[in-house]
């Protein structure tokens, strides 16, 4: 007999598979003939990706956020730039990743002022976890970078510890930050502790 426990996962890995879908074909519209994107996980109030696709039209770029009203705001932000290259997306990373289309590929990560979970019991909730890193590694292209950056001294030296044990990801250390735009949460946070890795075959 299933019990409620298995019908209450049985629930939630199906609404996540709707979810999933529904993203697919959202995706497949917005980066319809375009191959590669810069991608930024947690957008929030969509400053630094609206500023970022301003300054490069060249590149197609996508920001998803989990929170309804910054993704509304990051909206308005794009309107009123008119900004054609760029797409903000209610979404969650890893449902993200599922749904993106094959043959479109992440060139860039950029992963700014994520929610640091500094109590341990929580650390389990950071997106920076193996698991999170192979499935990045699977969509972003080869040589594809990816930027973190926190004010957060333990995030930090946990995302430095985790690409350095990935077998996917190489950090490279003299590698410049290619773009400065001051975060929403980086205007209140003030330090800066970044880390670029790249993509290894
Ligand atoms: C501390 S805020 C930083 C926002 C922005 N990068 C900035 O610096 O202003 C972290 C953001 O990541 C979003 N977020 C957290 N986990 C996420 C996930 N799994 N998928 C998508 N967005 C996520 C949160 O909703 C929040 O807006």
């Amino acid at each position: 007999m299933r019990t409620g426990k298995v019908m209450g996962r049985d629930w939630a890995e199906a609404r996540r598979a709707d979810r999933v879908r529904l993203l697919a074909a959202t995706l497949g519209a917005a980066l319809a003939g375009r191959r590669r994107f810069t991608f930024e996980l947690g957008s929030g109030h969509g400053h630094w990706l609206a500023a970022y696709a301003a300054a490069r039209p060249e590149e197609s770029c996508v920001g998803i956020d989990l929170i309804s009203d910054r993704v509304e705001k990051a909206l308005r932000k794009r309107e009123k730039a008119g900004l054609d290259n760029l797409v903000f997306l209610k979404a969650e990373a890893t449902e993200f990743l599922d749904a993106l289309p094959a043959d479109t590929l992440i060139a860039r990560t950029f992963i700014l002022y994520p929610d640091p979970w500094p109590k341990k019991k929580h650390h389990k909730n950071r997106f920076i976890q193996p698991e999170s890193l192979d499935a990045l590694a699977a969509k972003s292209a080869p040589d594809a970078r990816l930027h973190f950056r926190t004010d957060d001294a333990a995030y930090h030296a946990w995302t430095c510890e985790a690409l350095a044990a990935h077998p996917r990801w190489e950090i490279l250390p003299g590698e410049p930050w290619p773009f400065e735009q001051v975060t929403f949460f980086e205007e209140r946070m003030k330090a800066r502790r970044d880390v670029i890795a790249r993509r290894k075959d």
